[in-house]
């Protein structure tokens, strides 16, 4: 029997120390994408794609996560007194999105490990990742193409993209070759973190999206800290090609790092200039400036 991709692990435990001062005391995964936190386009992008359950890798000083995806009385109660109809549907709309799970990481050790963290959570089931920096504009939700895929090749599946020239180094890097007859899928041959540019193997970065069989918790248990001192997920998925295949799936959309300030800029605008209610005059006002 196939199995189904239920279970989706976000790790947001992280300091967000690329845009500071602004996550000093706010958590990177709450800060504003237009007018949603970033978190919440990935926890959306998860349930389109037909995740059932979500899983959130917190730490200290991230209750604000916890705080959106739950009720406010208080808020509700005086929209409602004032006859704000549309602003509590859109309140209502986020706490009744999902209830959510969360798991805590006591320290700051890697990507590997904040997964690991959800290990009981999970199960023996295959699951997604979704980092929350990475937002994906598709016209089907990046993790739905994925899963699309999981169905077929059962086997892991890493998003990844082209990145030219030594930005590759920013990025978990894949070695391997395109499926004959299905040039978007990469079957792995092997993976490396944060590469040096000339010793990246080919072009193709791993972004923050994996759908991963439950094997790779034993791999997460047993991997030493490897590039920047951490313990690596992507280390621990090039121990699951020993045993099992992994994929790469070159997606459609476009992905914006939102955990970056210009990467945050660049996403604010394209998003900004799509929305029916304020798309039109902004695109004005872009058109009206000097630059
Ligand atoms: C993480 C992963 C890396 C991946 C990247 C995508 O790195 O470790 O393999 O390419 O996300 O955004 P980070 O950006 O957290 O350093």
């Amino acid at each position: 029997m196939k199995s189904k991709v239920r279970k989706a692990v976000f790790p947001a435990a992280g300091f967000g120390t690329r845009f500071l001062p602004a996550t000093k005391a706010i958590p990177k995964e709450m800060l504003a994408l237009v007018d949603k936190p970033i978190i919440q386009y990935g926890v959306e992008e998860a349930l389109a794609s037909g995740c059932e359950e979500i899983i959130i890798v917190t730490a200290r000083g991230k209750s604000a996560i916890e705080d959106h995806f739950d009720i406010s009385y208080e808020l509700e109660a005086s929209l409602e007194k004032r006859g704000k109809k549309e602003l509590l549907q859109i309140c209502r709309n986020v706490s009744n999105m999902v209830d959510l799970k969360y798991v805590r990481q006591k320290e700051a050790k890697g990507l590997g490990h904040a997964v690991l963290m959800a290990k009981d959570l999970v199960g023996n089931e295959p699951f997604a990742v979704i980092l929350p920096d990475d937002v994906i504009d598709a016209p089907v939700p990046c993790l739905k193409q994925m899963i699309d895929t999981f169905d077929q090749v059962q086997g892991s599946i890493l998003a990844t993209m082209v990145i030219e020239g030594p930005a590759i180094s920013a990025y978990g890097v894949l070695d391997g070759n395109a499926l004959p007859g299905n040039p978007k899928v990469i079957e792995a041959r092997g993976m490396v973190e944060k590469p040096k540019f000339e010793e990246a193997p080919s072009k193709n970065a791993i972004i923050g999206r994996y759908i991963l069989t439950p094997a790779i918790f034993d791999l997460l248990e047993k991997i030493t800290p490897g590039a920047g001192g951490e313990l690596q997920l992507t280390d621990a998925i090039k121990g699951l090609l020993k045993t099992e295949k992994v994929y790469g799936l070159t997606f459609d959309g476009i992905r914006h790092d939102a955990g970056d300030k210009l990467g945050m800029l660049k996403a604010t605008v394209d998003f900004a200039l799509k929305r029916p209610d304020f798309g039109p005059p902004f695109r004005e006002y872009l058109k009206s400036l000097s630059i």
